[in-house]
């Protein structure tokens, strides 16, 4: 092989530029030139490429803007969304434009719905494609971390901490929304490590009656003279399906009777944003490594995964890193989601038996 293609797709994630930066390292040591592809599948189809290392000094180097973005935030290669590439004409554009441009193979980060394309985009055209999951949400089968992850739970403790000061200083209740769409494992791990009342999680499947039921009791119980506490925070994943406004008025109607005020905050996109942290740049970087290495030795349609909880894959020169086929990671990912994968019933289990330590 001698060029390859690299691209960012979907959500953006704090250590894409990391990943960018090391695949590009690990390809030039071994004389590979690597191309960057812009905004995603959008860029393989319009064939918007770019090169990412140069030659210099008789070698390859990676460009300098590179070197710079590898510590920042968002994917300097830009992404997007693309409907076209859920076509097979998309996808068969694209396996041209880069067999026309000498690349002989791509990777691709992304989270759930990238890899879903980079599956469909290997199988149908034998374009040879290894996937790197990156992604806050967390979503991704066979994988126990994405990049992206550690520093949305970093921007998460941050705010919430901030939300802490007021709710301590005036007595409220804050329900936080954060990040995840359909996964609730931001919620889970930031409820935890915030010391919060509790998670509202999708996988937990509650009514929207429920939800109310659930908010006034932890506010109640938090709220009551035996225990008075000086904030209340309850974090909800974006996935539960009632808006933390609607929530929170309604719970507001509910406990008129008591002297506490109920606050909504929806983190959003600034769950998103922000420098990587160290985790995630090592994580990019031994990501990396693996997925060129793969895709080196001729290995296709898989994605590198993180020390795994499920059995299985092939092993890596990297022993905390293993190699999945796209098949085997997007079931499981269908799985986590709808809640019938282990993964999910062991930390629903989890949260059950942390409900009654975390209200406290
Ligand atoms: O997949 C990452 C993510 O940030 C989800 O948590 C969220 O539901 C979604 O993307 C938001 O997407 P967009 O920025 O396109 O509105």
């Amino acid at each position: 092989m001698e060029r390859i293609a690299v691209l960012t797709s979907g959500g953006d994630a704090p250590g894409m530029n990391a990943g960018l930066l090391a695949a590009v390292k690990v390809a030039t040591a071994r004389g590979i030139e690597v191309l960057g592809i812009e905004r995603g599948y959008d860029g393989a189809i319009d064939g918007h490429l770019r090169a990412l290392s140069r030659r210099a000094g008789g070698g390859l180097v990676p460009v300098g803007e590179l070197e710079r973005a590898g510590g920042r935030g968002g994917t300097l290669l830009g992404s997007s969304r693309c409907p076209r590439f859920f076509e097979p004409a998309g996808r068969a554009t694209a396996a041209g434009r880069l067999r026309d441009a000498g690349v002989e193979g791509l990777l691709v980060l992304g989270g759930n719905g990238s890899l879903t394309g980079a599956h469909l985009l290997a199988t149908e055209t034998g374009f040879p494609v290894v996937g790197i999951p990156a992604s806050i949400d967390n979503d991704l089968g066979c994988t126990s971390d994405a990049i992206g992850v550690d520093s949305a739970l970093n921007t998460i403790i941050e705010a919430c901490d901030r939300i802490s000061d007021t709710a301590r200083s005036h007595h409220r209740a804050f329900v936080v929304e954060v990040m995840g769409r359909d996964s609730g494992y931001l919620a889970m791990v930031s409820a935890v490590a915030t010391a919060a009342d509790a998670a509202l999680l999708p996988e937990q499947a509650m009514t929207e009656a429920e939800v109310v039921d659930e908010v006034e009791r932890l506010v109640r119980a938090g709220a009551s003279p035996e225990r008075d506490k000086p904030r209340i925070l309850i974090i909800k994943a974006e996935g539960v399906p009632v808006p933390a406004t609607r929530l929170v008025r309604e719970v507001n109607e509910r406990v008129r009777d008591i002297d506490v005020d109920v606050r909504a905050t929806v983190l959003g996109h600034i769950v998103r944003g922000g420098n990587p942290t160290a985790h995630d740049r090592l994580l990019a970087g031994r990501f990396a490594f693996a997925a060129v290495g793969a895709l080196l030795e001729g290995t296709t349609d898989v994605m590198v995964a993180w020390r795994p909880a499920v059995d299985g894959g092939t092993a890596t020169p990297d022993s905390s890193v293993r190699l999945f086929s796209l098949a085997e990671v997007l079931a499981e990912t269908a799985r986590l989601l709808d809640g019938t994968s282990p993964v999910t019933q062991a930390r629903l289990q989890r949260m059950k038996a942390a409900q009654g330590v975390l209200g406290l």
